[in-house]
C-alpha cells in the first residue's frame, strides 16, 4: 500500500462516517404541486480537498432516477430531461434532487446514495430519503362580465379542459384539447400553456377542470361571475337562498350567482 492508496483509504473511511452520522438519516416528506418544479432535499459531508466531485446516486424502489459521477450523468426513462443535480451544487455538498414538471406518477419515495472507492470495490453509502407528494391546482375565481378569464394548463401533461355550469350538476362539456386546432369564435386561444376565454359572461360561471392524458385532474377552477349588485337586491334575493345548493360555501358569490341565473332565465 503506497501513501496515495492509504490517503483514499483514510479519505473513504472518513467519508462513511461522516455520512453515518449524518442527522438527515430519517425520512423528509416534501410536496409539490403538479406541473411545477420540485425540489428533493439532500446534503452530504464531502471533503472537497480531492479534485471529483462526489458520485450521486438517486433511485425510488422501482426505478434509477439520476446519477451523477463527474460530468457524466444519466437520467431514468422516467425522468429523461427532468432530473437533475447540478454539479456546481453537489461540489458544495448540496445533493438535492431537481425534477422539473412534476408528474402524478412521480409520488413516492426516493433515496439518495453516495459511491465511494474505486471501480472494483464501490461502497454505496445511504444518504437520504424523501417521501415526494403531488398535488393538484386549486383555484377560485370571481370576474366581472367581459372580462377576460385565463386558465393556466401549468404544463404540457394537460390534454383537455372540460367545463361544468353552476346550475347543472351532472354533465361536463370539452372546451378545448390539446392539438384539436379548432378555430371557432368561442374557442379559446392557447399562449403560453394558458388559455384565454374572451369576454365572460354568466354562462361562464362553473367549474373549469384541466385533464391529463389519464384524466386525472391538474387543476380545478370555481369561477364565479357577478355584477355590482345594490346592498337592497341582495336583501330580497335572501329569500331565494334556499333554491341555491352553492350557498353554504360561498354565500355572497352564490347570491350573486343566483340573481344572474335568475336575470339570464327571465331575460333570455
Ligand atoms: C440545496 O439547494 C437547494 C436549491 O438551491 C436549496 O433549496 C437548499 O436549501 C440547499 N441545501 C442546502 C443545505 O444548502
Amino acid at each position: 500500500m503506497d501513501r496515495s492508496n492509504r490517503v483514499s483509504a483514510f479519505l473513504m473511511l472518513w467519508l462513511l462516517i461522516c455520512v453515518g452520522a449524518s442527522p438527515l438519516t430519517m425520512v423528509v416528506h416534501t410536496s409539490s404541486k403538479v406541473g411545477l418544479p420540485a425540489v428533493l432535499p439532500c446534503t452530504v459531508a464531502y471533503q472537497l480537498e480531492t479534485a471529483h466531485t462526489p458520485h450521486i446516486q438517486w433511485q425510488t424502489i422501482r426505478d434509477s432516477v439520476f446519477e451523477r459521477m463527474g460530468e457524466e450523468l444519466f437520467q431514468g426513462e422516467a425522468y429523461i430531461d427532468r432530473a437533475d443535480v447540478p454539479e456546481e451544487m453537489l461540489m458544495r455538498g448540496n445533493c438535492s434532487l431537481f425534477l422539473r414538471d412534476v408528474r402524478f406518477s412521480d409520488a413516492g419515495t426516493y433515496e439518495s446514495y453516495l459511491v465511494v472507492g474505486e471501480s472494483s470495490i464501490k461502497k454505496r453509502v445511504f444518504i437520504q430519503s424523501v417521501q415526494l407528494a403531488v398535488i393538484d391546482h386549486k383555484t377560485i375565481k370571481s370576474m366581472k362580465p367581459g372580462e377576460e378569464l385565463i386558465l393556466d394548463l401549468y404544463t404540457h401533461q394537460a390534454e383537455q379542459v372540460i367545463f361544468q355550469n353552476n346550475d347543472d350538476d351532472t354533465s361536463w362539456s370539452v372546451l378545448w384539447e390539446r392539438g384539436a386546432g379548432i378555430s371557432k369564435k368561442d374557442y379559446p386561444k392557447e399562449r403560453d400553456d394558458k388559455l384565454i376565454f374572451r369576454s365572460v359572461t354568466a354562462s361562464s360561471a362553473g367549474t373549469y377542470k384541466v385533464l391529463d392524458s389519464q384524466g386525472l385532474a391538474l387543476s380545478t377552477m370555481k369561477v364565479a361571475v357577478t355584477e355590482p349588485v345594490l346592498v337592497k337586491e341582495t336583501n330580497t334575493l335572501q329569500r331565494h337562498s334556499a333554491l341555491g345548493k352553492a350557498t353554504m360555501s360561498m354565500p355572497p358569490l352564490s347570491l350573486i350567482t343566483l340573481f344572474l341565473s335568475f336575470h339570464v332565465m327571465f331575460f333570455k
